[in-house]
């Protein structure tokens, strides 16, 4: 049975952004431009490279229309199936699983954060992926401003911590996580933390001590592009790098047509 499990993605787009602002007055975070491409683009790239048809767009009520503006039909006749919730109340990273808990059903998922951004493929590792959890973590300079993993001496994970004051490593955790069905069940059992929100790093925890969470390093730039430093940053790394010039084919042709539709409408003066 387990092998006719189908591994669906979740990109959480949601959010108010307050730290963007007045940048995300007017649009979404994950609208907002990454050199070439909305930044929404690149957590698609990352789930689509890796295999994944079936993806569940998590976003905010204000700026909607215009997700559903860029997103909705470009993708029709590709395979890839797009849905869209809206998050009326940020409740947590971890509300996703239980946002999606239809969605996922008894399947896999990946979410990746709608502001992340990586150099690095993680199709191999998603496809291998079967059952617990899996997470990506990154060696960073500042990992105070993420989760943070411990290891033993034996490279073993023995804690994860959201932003600590004294990390225990330089090792961050990134914004893309795997996990099986049970993901629901455990983040419909966590207590809200005293922000008042379901946190993804006690998802992380729950499969940790059932000994079924496997956390790999990843090499490659990765960024979040949710400061206004970061996003300069991520515009620079992706240019210099050609990260948006090697997304997924399917995605490259979907936005290809969309900018013909709107020359089109443009030369028929109807933008
Ligand atoms: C979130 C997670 C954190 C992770 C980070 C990656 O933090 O809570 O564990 O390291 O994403 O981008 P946020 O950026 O929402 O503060």
């Amino acid at each position: 049975m387990e092998n006719s499990k189908k591994t669906k993605g979740i990109i959480l787009a949601g959010g108010t952004a307050t730290r963007l602002f007045p940048l995300t007055a007017t649009t979404s975070k994950q609208l907002l431009p990454v050199y070439d491409r909305q930044m929404i683009f690149y957590p698609l790239n990352t789930l689509i490279k890796a295999g994944i048809e079936d993806i569940l767009i998590i976003i905010a009520p204000d700026h909607s229309g215009q997700f559903l503006n860029l997103l909705s039909s470009i993708f029709k006749k590709t395979g890839i199936n797009l849905e869209f919730v809206v998050q009326m109340i940020p409740r947590g990273l971890a509300d996703a699983f239980i946002v999606g808990e239809e969605f996922i059903g008894q399947d896999n998922v990946v979410m990746v954060l709608g502001d992340n951004i990586f150099e690095d493929d993680i199709s191999q590792a998603i496809k291998n992926f079967k059952k617990g959890g899996l997470i990506f973590t990154k060696k960073v300079l500042d990992p105070g401003r993420f989760g943070v993993v411990e290891f033993n001496k034996n490279g073993k994970v023995i804690s994860i911590e959201e932003k600590p004051s004294n990390p225990r490593s330089n090792y961050a955790v990134t914004g893309a996580y795997a996990y099986d069905s049970r993901v629901v069940k455990i983040a419909k059992s966590l207590k809200p933390s005293n922000r008042d929100e379901v946190e993804i790093v006690d998802v992380h925890n729950k499969y940790l001590e059932i000994e079924e969470l496997k956390v790999e390093k990843i090499k490659g730039a990765w960024l979040d592009a949710g400061t206004f430093d970061s996003l300069l940053k991520a515009g620079n790394i992706v240019k210099e790098k050609g990260i948006s010039r090697n997304f997924d084919p399917r995605i490259e042709a979907a936005v290809k047509k969309f900018n013909q539709n709107l020359r089109e409408l443009a030369k028929k003066k109807l933008l």
